[in-house]
């Protein structure tokens, strides 16, 4: 199987969790895109999906699938997005494709979030993928200074500005040894409005695909 093909295959897997009438959370990036067309069958039974950017609500109502406002729903069963990187805690750094901010607010939301990856996301320790961070425009370069403080290389993504209108900062050449202790203190610098590392609130449940199928942790 190609790179493409396994996020299919684990994409296809996450639709055992979808259940009929329910609202689902969506995230964003080539994997879930996967998951979007993997609903085509059973669009008709959902009762619709959050969505946790402009670009994945485009494709689930192409689909015919109602995209509910977050503030109209009081609860999600699951969230199903992919991860840049996941550890064998089930933490992940996400935001490679700079939606990290919704999708950080509609897995919030959800009772479990379901993460689906090819077997190349996998590492023993987060840092090696740029560690995405959100920030208000104004601050960009206060929070880059602050950054250096803290050991990271903080890096501009140039012409980016994300669905809340605000730049990304992608902070290189971090080992991150205490994932949740590094969200917390980047969450603390003004300006910040959320980083990438999802630790607090890690997958509930990992999918897997590999040349040997898709397996579940
Ligand atoms: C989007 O901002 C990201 O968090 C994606 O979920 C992540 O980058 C994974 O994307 P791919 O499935 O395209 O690798």
């Amino acid at each position: 199987m190609n790179q493409n093909e396994k996020k299919q295959a684990v994409a296809q897997a996450a639709i055992e969790y979808v259940k009929k009438g329910t609202i689902i959370g969506v995230g964003t990036g080539s994997t879930t895109n996967y998951f979007i067309d993997a609903l085509a069958p059973i669009a008709d039974l959902l009762e619709g999906a959050v969505s946790s950017s402009e670009a994945s609500t485009k494709r689930l109502e192409a689909l015919g699938i109602t995209v509910f406002d977050l503030n109209e729903v009081a609860s999600l069963d699951i969230y199903v997005d992919g991860a840049d990187e996941v550890n064998p805690q089930k933490h992940m750094i996400k935001g490679g494709g700079a939606a990290l901010t919704r999708e950080k607010i509609v897995s919030a939301v959800a009772k479990q979030f379901i993460c689906i990856v090819d077997e190349s996301k996998q590492v023993e320790v987060m840092g090696a993928f740029p560690l995405p961070v959100e920030v208000i425009p104004m601050a960009r370069s206060y929070v880059a200074r602050e950054i250096v403080k803290l050991g990271g290389d903080p890096v501009y993504r140039q012409g980016v500005v994300t669905d809340n209108g605000n730049v990304i900062l992608d902070v290189h050449n971090l080992k991150i040894t205490d994932p949740i202790a590094l969200e917390n203190k980047l969450n603390q610098i003004v300006g910040v409005v959320t980083n990438g590392l999802f630790a607090e609130r890690g997958a509930d449940v990992l999918l897997v695909a590999s040349d040997n199928g898709v397996k579940t942790y």
